[in-house]
């Protein structure tokens, strides 16, 4: 039977029904369902609005149901939605107690609350398996300061730098993705509950009772807001695009590094797949299949933002659309990085290879520049002059490594011996010792840094 059935002369037909219902997806609601009822029954019981007896029943009710579901007894099906299902099933067990849960209390400010706290709890969660992947950049790139790397720019050998920096540039960002979540977070903890269909109530209710029942940071203030609003949801979603957008780049970069052409990183087994006609093959599945899915999370977060728009103030229907694109993010956003956190620390480095690759191409061009520059030439025209150096190795076969002095003089007068020490690949990565920079000290103090911030994130319980 349909919560509103009394106004209605026929039942709803059979494909309407179908089209309405969303218990095959808001099922997943049925804990923050029945935790948020039993806040909202206490709270009457305690104002007065309904006897202690019927609260107790209530009570002891919700909490029933709730042991059977996890217990796999109860089976949620047969109804419109999770709401309907918790209360019709309270009912059949309690009889009249249970029909007056629903006292001060609408689908609207429910669902809206039932939402924010499943939300809560997956955002929190969202955080911790960040914390998880960030630390274990940390540890890669604390267990490779001492190596370096090509650092690319339009993807073409640009300067040396060391791993540990590389590794700590996807640390900050995921960092950042935590610390977003923290923040909208802040936004998200906020109780609807008590705004009734749109309009607030007119029972005595103690909002503060449930807030602090279901430990919510703050309550809405405005009850039209509080039932319509779906920001929270957006916010989540953009959280976990921007987590997707990092995880893209970095499988963009694992896919290249660990090609026969750069050979930088060998792929760990387990997570590498094969072809059913290329024996040689070893795809790097697992990095292509995240960076596909960014699409879809991308995709959930255009839906939201789009839903929301044409929503008149307050409650439509049009909002029950908030939670397929929600649900199918979180598990998205979560295997992507679970999977991924997993296969990081497998991969291998290929520390000569990289090495060797970031002495390549004239990635120490720069240096020779600002040795010139150091020195009193002005940088444009040192530039100049180690273009024409460069075509000049071009021209002979040589490397800014194996040119002599002698080379190097007939270039520039202001050359010294000491330009075939700053030429080093190593050397040229150590003297960038800005802050944040590529030299091993830089990267160490970035650990650290990293380390530090990332303590400093809160520790979830759920
Ligand atoms: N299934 C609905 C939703 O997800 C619950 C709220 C229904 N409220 C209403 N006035 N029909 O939004």
């Amino acid at each position: 039977m349909k919560l509103w059935q009394g106004r209605f002369s026929t039942p709803l037909s059979a494909d309407a029904d179908a089209f309405n219902e969303s218990l095959s997806f808001d099922k997943k609601l049925y804990k923050a369902d029945i935790t948020a009822s039993i806040a909202h029954a206490t709270m009457l019981a305690e104002c007065g609005i309904i006897s202690q007896e019927d609260g107790v029943n209530i009570r002891e009710g919700l909490a029933a149901i709730l042991a059977d579901i996890e217990k796999g007894d109860l089976v949620i099906e047969g109804q419109e939605d999770i709401h309907s299902f918790v209360e019709n099933e309270l009912v059949s067990r309690i009889g009249d107690a249970g029909k007056r849960l629903h006292t001060a209390r609408s689908r609207n400010d429910q669902v809206a609350t039932d939402f924010r706290l499943y939300t809560r709890a997956s955002a929190r969660q969202m955080v911790t398996i960040l914390k998880d992947l960030v630390a274990t950049l940390t540890d890669i790139a604390a267990k490779n300061v001492k190596h370096i790397m090509p650092g690319y720019t339009h993807l073409r050998k640009a300067q040396p730098i060391n791993c540990a920096q590389y590794f700590n540039a996807y640390a900050e960002m995921f960092l950042r993705d935590a610390n977003r979540f923290v923040d909208a977070l802040k936004r998200i903890d906020v109780m609807p509950l008590g705004s009734g269909a749109l309009a607030g109530t007119s029972y005595p209710i103690d909002r503060t009772i449930t807030q602090n029942l279901l430990g919510f940071a703050e309550m809405s203030q405005n009850s039209l807001d509080a039932v319509s609003d779906r920001d929270f949801v957006a916010e989540y979603l953009f959280a976990c695009s921007l987590v997707m957008a990092h995880l893209s780049r970095l499988c963009e970069d694992t896919i290249l590094y660990s090609s026969t052409e750069f050979g930088f990183w060998e792929m760990p087994d387990a997570y590498s797949t094969g072809s059913s006609i290329m024996p040689q093959k070893k795809n790097p599945d697992i990095s292509e299949l995240v960076r596909g899915k960014t699409g879809r999370v991308y995709g959930h977060l255009m839906a939201i933002l789009t839903t929301i728009k044409g929503v008149p103030l307050a409650y439509n229907k049009d909002l029950q659309e908030d939670k397929e694109g929600l649900f199918d993010a979180e598990k998205t956003v979560k295997d992507c990085l679970v999977v991924y956190t997993a296969m990081l620390k497998e991969i291998k480095l290929n520390v000569k290879r990289m090495e060797i690759a970031a002495a390549e191409d004239f990635t120490a061009a720069t240096d020779v520049a600002d040795y010139l520059a150091k020195r009193g030439v002005p940088f444009r025209t040192a530039h100049g002059v180690v273009g024409k150096i460069v075509r000049y190795c071009l021209e002979k076969g040589k490397t800014l490594e194996t040119m002599s002095l002698a080379e190097y003089k007939e270039h520039s007068e202001v050359f010294d011996e000491d330009v075939l020490k700053v030429v080093k690949a190593t050397s040229s990565a150590n003297s960038r010792n800005s802050v944040g920079g590529s030299s091993m000290a830089a990267a160490k103090a970035g650990i650290k840094s990293l380390r530090s911030r990332l303590k400093k994130l809160p520790t979830y319980e759920e």
